[in-house]
């Protein structure tokens, strides 16, 4: 059983964007800094700015990094939702579960020519929980760290910046409560990404109720009542723009930004600026929700958000079709392909997608 789903012609994506929920945070969970999951909040972060001219590389040799090989599935997710419905007493009624980083792929796939992606699905209960394909993703990173020569730092130095960046830019606990010691020599941290805060939300898309859980980097102020907006805040590096082509480089690159915050509700994106070697040079704060009319208004935009909603919504619609029945299914784009393909590669079961702990959960629900 399989079909496929045309990214092309994309004009057809055009026009009003279909109807979007806000995204609401129901549950969150926490990585410790050995990477032990918690449910609650405890490594949520607060921002604070940062200070210019620090370099990024500083402390690269005393990373804390995570091991991301290991394939995590949904574990985590459906703990928090599990936890979750124990509190209320009922399912949660989303059509879709999954981590906001699946969501994205889906949703810049309309614009983003290159990339590939391959996820897998299962449906259960009438939800299709979707997880990463492992496999793909490992393959797929030992393929571009073996991309010939190239100029510049280390491919491993620069991601470090990005996790430098969010330490020189927060603080563990609110202003009120942190030394003006810790402040100062934020500089001289370690830098650990194994801590993370993940926000659970329920959000949608046209007609599809969505489930999201993702990282978020940290919160303005601090937590208001549940139910309110929260203030959280995206940081990202990005190099400094300093001519015509960097400019649309940059542009391009708020698809992802733009698109990564929407699914979660993020409303303020932090954009360290960096020279070629990773210095800081500058900090500029930007609006997630002014980022689409920013891109717009510069003539040749490479991408719309409208467009970017509307072929998540169809896609979405589509997915509940063709995943009809138990099993495992692989999502797959093979890069610059004009497809989206959906196939049954387990005929029966939930392969490793949904564990027991989960399933025994719901039966007795
Ligand atoms: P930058 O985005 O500042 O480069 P996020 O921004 O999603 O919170 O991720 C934090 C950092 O993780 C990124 O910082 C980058 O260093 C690293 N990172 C995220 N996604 C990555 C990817 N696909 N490949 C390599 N590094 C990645
Ligand atoms: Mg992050
Ligand atoms: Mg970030």
């Amino acid at each position: 059983m399989s079909a496929t789903f045309s990214i092309q012609p994309m004009g057809r994506f055009a026009g009003q964007s279909q109807p979007v929920k806000r995204p609401k945070e129901f549950a969150c969970f926490s990585y410790d800094e050995n990477h032990e999951f918690r449910l609650d909040d405890s490594s949520i972060k607060y921002y604070y700015t940062p200070q210019i001219g620090v370099d990024l590389s500083k402390g690269f040799n005393t990373f804390q990094k995570l091991d991301d090989s290991k394939d995590e599935h949904l574990d985590s997710l459906l703990k928090t939702i599990m936890a979750h419905e124990k509190e209320t007493g009922k399912k949660i009624d989303a059509n879709v579960v999954t981590w906001r980083g699946m969501m994205t792929k889906i949703m810049i796939a309309l614009f983003e020519q290159q990339d590939g992606f391959e996820m897998n699905a299962t449906l259960y209960q009438d939800c299709i929980f979707i997880e990463e394909h492992n496999e793909y993703k490992m393959k797929s990173r030992a393929k571009e760290n073996h991309r010939g020569p190239r100029r510049g730092p280390p491919l491993e130095v620069m991601q470090y910046w990005g996790y430098k960046f969010e330490t020189l830019s927060t603080l563990p606990n609110t202003w009120a409560e942190t030394s003006r010691e810790y402040i100062e020599n934020r500089e001289n941290q370690i830098v650990n990404n194994k801590e993370q805060y993940c926000s659970v939300v329920r959000t949608g898309i046209g007609k599809t109720v969505l489930c999201l859980g993702g990282e978020v980097d940290a919160i303005w102020d601090s937590k208001p009542q549940p139910g309110q907006p929260i203030n959280w805040v995206e940081l990202k590096t990005s190099a400094e723009i300093r001519s015509a082509h960097d400019m649309d480089n940059f542009h391009r690159k708020l698809m992802k930004f733009w698109v990564q915050s929407f699914l979660l509700g993020v409303p303020k994106i932090i954009v360290g600026f960096r020279t070629r070697d990773g210095i800081l040079v500058d900090v500029n704060e930007m609006e997630t929700q002014n980022i689409p009319y920013t891109v717009n208004s510069r003539p040749g935009a490479k991408w719309n958000a409208d467009m970017c909603v509307n072929f998540a919504g169809e896609f979405l619609e589509f997915l509940q079709t063709t995943i009809n029945d138990e099993g495992v299914w692989r999502i797959r784009r093979l890069p610059a392909s004009p497809t989206i393909d959906v196939f049954r590669v387990e005929e029966t079961g939930h392969g490793n997608i949904i564990p027991d702990e989960f399933k025994n959960w719901r039966i007795k629900l």
